[in-house]
């Protein structure tokens, strides 16, 4: 019998802001796709990822000890090397070949640890999707550490969420919306497919200043018409790329503002923990007022506001999807992009799946994620 691949393996994940390994340990365990794995960062400031599970009798590596190079598992005390390999038994000199766990490839960019759930001779850090105002602090203010979430949903529900703005004007009326005549005036232009995902620039023109935008502007302000631009980019597995910028209105007959007034730049990186959770990373960025914390914190704030907004509506639909397992969506106009996704998501992981069956390493199946989400 089969096995079902539920996740596509040869691609980057995010794990874990570089920040969250800044504790007393050095460590931070942390289940992608199902596995669960532990990240340490070495005396030399590189980073490692392992099996969450000693080789020996199972205990967490989590609960080891980093040293150098190398974690120690605290229940016996067996020492791993970067690679996995077990190093020192204690009390003994002789250590067989099968004492290992597996290694996962990683790279930190962007302040993000990523990490390669595949063949790990297939990992390339340069297709790790590279979002340069992450570290261009003389451009962009974001927040000093960058946030984390939870979700007890499927990471592709939070995908659907992002590839259609439609719901910013009913979901986030009162925050990053503004009214819910963003879903009415505000239509995207064409999905533009990626060799990894799509692109979508989604124009409001002649608008009010949403609330989360009015905030960090001056009252004088307030009242400026603006042609706002929301310009996405969304790619597999689930890395969200989006520039927003916001202009006074462009006068009648020309088509678009050609004086950005002020941009932001947002990353949300969703990474699926299991089939029913996901590990949601993301920042804000701003152009302006780089010398003001407040207006960091107010951006953090307003947007932790809306992304708690989408919680509540994800995880209620996360909820009704696994009591209705034979429910079938209905398809609307908006629905383009997340089909678009879904279709090369469903491809990468088909040619996973075909590729793994030709050189005999598994037999499995691809999930069929539409009676699942
Ligand atoms: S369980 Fe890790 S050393 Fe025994
Ligand atoms: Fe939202």
């Amino acid at each position: 019998m089969s096995t079902q691949q539920r996740f596509v393996m040869n691609t980057w994940y995010a794990a874990a802001w570089e920040h969250e390994l800044d504790n007393t340990k050095n460590l931070l365990a942390r289940k992608i796709c199902d596995v669960p794995l532990v990240f340490y960062k070495t005396a030399d400031d590189a980073y490692a990822a392992l099996d969450d599970r000693c080789c020996h009798r199972a205990a967490p590596l989590s609960m080891g000890r980093v040293e150098a190079s190398c974690l120690r598992c605290m229940y016996h005390g067996i020492l791993y090397n970067k690679a996995g390999k077990v190093v020192e038994i204690p009390g003994q000199t002789h250590i067989s070949n099968n004492m290992k766990v597996r290694a996962y490839p990683v790279s930190a960019k962007g302040g993000m640890i990523w990490v390669w759930m595949g063949d790990a001779e297939l990992a390339n850090p340069n297709h790790i999707h590279d979002f340069p105002p992450l570290v261009d602090k003389t451009n962009w203010r974001g927040f000093e550490k960058e946030a984390y979430l939870h979700y007890q949903a499927n990471w592709m529900l939070i995908v659907d969420n992002l590839a259609d703005f439609t719901h910013v004007a009913f979901v986030h009326t009162n925050t990053l919306g503004g009214s819910e005549s963003y879903a009415y005036e505000s239509v995207p232009d064409e999905v533009d497919e990626l060799d990894t995902g799509l692109a979508i620039k989604r124009w409001h023109k002649n608008s009010a200043p949403p609330p989360f935008h009015q905030r960090v502007i001056p009252q004088a302000e307030h009242d400026v018409s603006l042609d706002r631009l929301n310009d996405i980019e969304m790619h597999i597995p689930g890395v969200f790329l989006m520039k927003t910028q916001f202009a006074p209105a462009a006068p009648e007959g020309k088509s678009d503002a050609s004086d950005p007034h002020r941009e932001y730049r947002n990353c949300q990186y969703m990474t699926p923990e299991t089939w029913n959770t996901t590990h949601f990373f993301w920042n804000y960025l701003h152009n302006f007022d780089l010398d003001n914390a407040a207006t960091t914190t107010s951006l953090k704030d307003s947007l932790f506001e809306g992304f708690m907004e989408d919680k509540v509506v994800i995880e209620q639909q996360q909820l009704l999807l696994e009591q209705s397992p034979d429910f079938v969506p209905r398809g609307i106009g908006g629905d383009k992009a997340l089909t678009v996704f879904r279709k090369k998501w469903r491809e990468r992981l088909n040619e996973e799946v075909a590729d793994n069956a030709s050189s005999g390493e598994h037999t499995s199946r691809p999930v069929n994620i539409r009676a699942l989400i």
